[in-house]
């Protein structure tokens, strides 16, 4: 029995990783190919060879055009999965066929659908459009993390941390010190948890990004949408300057820090990660500064997030935690996961 919530779309990989090398990802416990045809399409099929499991993404399983070539006997299948040649025989077998993947390219992420393929609706997938839009310049990555994606959900749905683990990089003392407020829309299958800081000291990231000198107001508001995509909007502008009246904001700073959080096995995830500005669009200093800032967070929380999984893996069952008014959201969310699984 798989805790993996089915029927969903996750995301396996940035657009740019798949080419015409097919590679595999894990998702949801499940080990995918993914590669492109000669026509730019992604094709997301099974990686385990039906006839004695041979993975097609291993040496020398090649392509040949827009079929799949097994590297152990030869079996070819096309990109619909289905099996078109077999040595030794002209007759395939029927059932010789790979399980396919419904996938979508959409925001610069590639959405793979974990589940019945006959549920898979597109429209469904929440959206990042920063991501890969006019007007914003993004920077992403992703770290593989030895942790449940739990852990993670906690990690970024409680962002008091970032005053303790990311001190020096995105955590100053008010982002523990003010509370935040916690929604759930349901029917969108959204928890928001905001947090706005009025008078705050500039962190780093902000600082040497923007170049605010002094102190700010800090908004930060989250939106995730269970289980895999996780924003946060965040607005920095000098102390005191707020948005008009008419929503404008020209004196701000609009940054949309974006995870996709896909369970690769039970006690594994990958951890997807990108930052949008909407400032400094050419800069090329001020891109690799937030890529190399946030990487280094991401890996903070990775080696924190790792350690906690070995701490749950060794310990006896019924060990009971203790939540503040700061989990509400990390809670929300629990509950709405465990919804969606049936639990
Ligand atoms: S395992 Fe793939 S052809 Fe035999
Ligand atoms: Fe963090």
């Amino acid at each position: 029995m798989t805790s993996f919530i089915q029927n969903q779309w996750y995301v396996a990989a940035y657009g740019r990783e798949v080419a015409r090398t097919p590679f595999s990802r894990t998702v949801c416990g499940e080990s995918i190919l993914l590669w492109r045809t000669e026509a730019g399409a992604i094709t997301a099929m099974s990686d385990r060879c039906v006839h004695r499991r041979f993975p097609l993404s291993e040496q020398p399983s090649h392509l040949v055009g827009d079929t799949v070539v097994c590297g152990y006997h030869g079996f070819t299948y096309g990109a619909d999965g289905v099996c078109v040649a077999v040595p030794g025989q002209t007759r395939v077998p029927r059932t010789a066929r790979l399980r396919t993947y419904p996938v979508v390219e959409q925001d610069s992420f590639v959405w793979v659908f974990i589940g019945d393929p006959a549920l898979a609706d597109g429209v469904r997938i929440p959206r990042a459009p920063w991501l890969d839009q006019d007007g914003w310049t993004a920077v992403s990555g992703m770290e593989p993390l030895a942790a449940r994606a739990g852990l993670l959900i906690d990690n970024l749905m409680d962002l008091s941390h970032e005053t303790y683990l990311h001190g020096g990089y995105i955590g100053t003392p008010e982002v523990a010190e003010t509370p935040i407020s916690t929604t759930v829309d349901e029917k969108a299958g959204i928890v928001h948890v905001s947090r706005h800081m009025a008078d705050a000291a500039c962190p780093p990231f902000y600082a040497e990004s923007t170049g605010i000198t002094g102190r700010i107001t800090r908004w930060q508001d989250i939106e995730y949408t269970p289980p895999c995509l996780y924003k946060l909007h965040s607005r920095v502008a000098p102390a005191g300057i707020l948005p008009n009246a008419d929503g404008t904001d020209p004196d701000a700073f609009h940054v949309e820090v974006v995870y996709a959080i896909t369970p690769e096995t039970e006690s594994s995830t990958h951890d997807f990660w990108a930052v949008a500005r909407d400032f400094a669009l050419d800069d090329q200093g001020v891109s690799d500064f937030l890529a190399e800032s946030n990487r280094t967070v991401v890996l903070q929380d990775v080696t924190a997030l790792d350690a906690l999984e070995r701490v749950i893996a060794g310990e006896p069952d019924g060990y009971q935690e203790l939540s503040i008014n700061i989990d509400t959201g990390g809670l929300a969310a629990r509950r709405m996961i465990a919804k969606m699984a049936g639990r």
